[in-house]
């Protein structure tokens, strides 16, 4: 009695979540699950320990600690994104090859993992770290990388910001006049972060969707 009653009940629960499995363009299965506990905001940043992990720190600072939750993608794997309706993420420009190559960077590491998974109803903000100066033709050029992952898997992209105010030559983050996230230089324009996060965050709070 008390087995066929442990069955139905998981039955009812498999019937009320779903586990959705979809097939991308290459024929690869995402995984599309939404958790029981679904949590409404993340950072995900890496690498650690440079101008990428202290804008992350200021960003959750802003926002209010007991409001998100912050992870450095060395750390969890890329279904933790899963577990939010909301995720700004946070990288830097390494140049393409680096990512899609030497994977001097974290987030190469964790590119492929994120592959796998669906991001479909889900909104992603994207904070990219770069040098206008040194990297005139190819300014936050990593955000631009990581724009077409996060939209390619599913995802609705807030917070784009306007060009005004940035000095570059080529950024791959220009899509229809807009940069696809927040850029920011730390190296050469460091008294410029604070206030460019402050009027971002303004703009991008109330973007993101409740749980
Ligand atoms: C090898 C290397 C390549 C870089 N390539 C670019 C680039 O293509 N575009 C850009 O805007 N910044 C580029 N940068 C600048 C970094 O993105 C920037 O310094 C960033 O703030 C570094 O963040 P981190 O201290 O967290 O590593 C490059 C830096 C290095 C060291």
């Amino acid at each position: 009695m008390d087995k066929v009653t442990r069955k139905g009940k998981k039955e009812v629960e498999r019937q009320e979540e779903p586990l959705r499995l979809t097939a991308d363009l290459e024929g690869n299965y995402l995984l599309d699950e939404r958790t029981s506990e679904m949590k409404w905001l993340g950072i995900f940043y890496s690498p650690a320990g440079g101008n990428v992990h202290r804008v992350a720190k200021m960003l959750k600072n802003k926002i209010g600690a007991g409001k998100v939750d912050m992870f450095c993608v060395n750390d969890v794997p890329a279904g933790k994104l899963l577990d939010y309706k909301n995720m700004i993420l946070v990288c830097s420009s390494l140049g393409r090859s680096t990512w899609e190559r030497e994977q001097r960077d974290q987030w190469a590491k964790f590119f492929p993992q994120m592959r796998k998974i669906s991001l479909k109803d889900r909104f992603v903000a994207l904070v990219g770290l770069g040098d206008h100066i040194t990297y005139p033709k190819n300014f936050v050029d990593g955000m631009g990388y990581m724009a077409e992952l996060v939209t390619g898997l599913g995802a609705t992209l807030v917070g784009k910001t306007t060009t005004d105010g940035y000095v570059y030559e080529d950024s791959t983050a220009v899509v229809d006049d807009l940069f696809v996230g927040l850029p920011l230089d730390e190296d050469f324009e460091p008294e410029k972060t604070d206030a460019r996060i402050n009027k971002w965050l303004d703009m991008v709070m109330p973007e993101f969707e409740g749980v």
